[in-house]
């Protein structure tokens, strides 16, 4: 590896940022530093929707994430920009809604960055998005959790063998 090389820069992405996007980039921040890549790969997160723009995650989210050892309560929330396109090599959407999104705000030359995040989950069982919790139960977050766990572990191996 070499430490002059660019850093592999990826964005979670969800409707609001407070719930599913700020849960794969607390997970994915945390298989990151344990693999000691962080000079390396560099992730952020942002929402589609400006609703909780400055707003920490969601209660629940925070809760689910720190009984797995994740702290979320440092990240606040933020909407996409248009310089995430340039900055970011995976844009990286939560669910088709956030894909269609993110694919109309993208300038046709940079579209190949935007996919969805469970696209890199290598066993989902067909599973393509992680569904919004917001509106549910607590199993909500649980499955976001279990989604966002095994994306972010296929994700790291990918971007190991594709840039590192
Ligand atoms: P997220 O969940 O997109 O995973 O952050 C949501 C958060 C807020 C809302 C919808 C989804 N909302 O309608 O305010």
């Amino acid at each position: 590896m070499k430490a002059s090389r660019q850093k592999v820069r990826v964005l979670m992405v969800c409707l609001g940022n407070i719930c599913r996007s700020p849960t794969a980039h607390g997970v994915f921040l945390h298989r990151i530093e344990r693999a000691g890549l962080s000079e390396f790969i560099e992730v952020d997160s942002a929402g589609t929707g400006d609703w909780h723009i400055g707003k920490q995650p969601d209660p629940r989210t925070c809760r689910a994430a720190q009984a797995r050892g994740y702290d979320l309560t440092p990240l606040r929330a933020r909407q996409v920009r248009a310089d995430d396109f340039e900055k970011f090599d995976y844009i990286l959407a939560m669910d088709g809604e956030n894909l269609r999104n993110l694919q109309a705000l993208c300038p046709p030359h940079l579209k190949h960055k935007v996919k969805l995040f469970l696209d890199f989950a290598g066993d989902a069982d067909g599973v393509r998005y992680v569904p919004d919790p917001y509106y549910g139960e607590e199993d909500g977050f649980q499955k976001v959790l279990d989604l966002v766990e095994n994306a972010s572990g296929s994700l790291l191996d990918h971007i190991r063998r594709q840039h590192l």
